[in-house]
């Protein structure tokens, strides 16, 4: 089960930066209209990122590459060796970061109090920020060897 969810996991990164680059494309294109498509391309981004997050929390309390990295070298260790603190706190920081400003823009994306133009860049601003920050954090392949980019099930 463990291998499926870590390949679910490594797959909806793939699907949030595609949502994330639609939703920004939307916001640029549809300046003056926030119309039920781009609410509903909001709602898949939200959804995904989330099933991204419960699959992550699990993966970090019970896989090898979270709380057990800190069972077993303590976490003074830990913060001195670069890949070690990258799977403790790097990674799940700029994740839950970018997780939480997807969370406000779908908050944002209900909002009627405010213009759609307005709409439509705070948003662009909220996705473009989550993009960069999850495009940071990702373990790539380049970055870790051992990640390939894209993992069967
Ligand atoms: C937008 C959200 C996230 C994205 C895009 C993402 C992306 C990834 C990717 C690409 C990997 C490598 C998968 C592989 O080995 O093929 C990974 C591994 C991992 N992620 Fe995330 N992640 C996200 C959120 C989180 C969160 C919030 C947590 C913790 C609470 C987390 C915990 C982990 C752990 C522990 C691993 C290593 C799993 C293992 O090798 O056993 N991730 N993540």
């Amino acid at each position: 089960m463990y291998t499926g969810l870590l390949s679910l996991h490594s797959l909806l990164r793939w699907a949030i930066i595609i949502l994330l680059i639609v939703n920004i494309s939307r916001s640029l294109l549809h300046k003056n209209v926030y119309s039920p498509q781009d609410r509903s391309w909001n709602l898949r981004l939200v959804i995904i990122t989330h099933i991204t997050l419960l699959v992550g929390l699990y993966q970090y309390f019970f896989g090898p590459k979270g709380i057990a990295l800190v069972k077993a070298f303590g976490m003074k260790s830990v913060m001195k060796d670069p890949t070690l603190r990258f799977w403790v706190i790097e990674h799940l920081t700029g994740m839950i970061i970018a997780i939480v400003l997807i969370t406000i823009s779908s908050s944002f994306s209900k909002a009627t109090f405010e213009s759609d133009a307005k709409k439509h860049k705070k948003l662009f601003w909220l996705y473009t920020i989550a993009l960069f920050v999850i495009i940071a954090s990702v373990p790539w392949p380049f970055r870790f060897a051992e990640i390939p980019w894209f993992r069967g099930f």
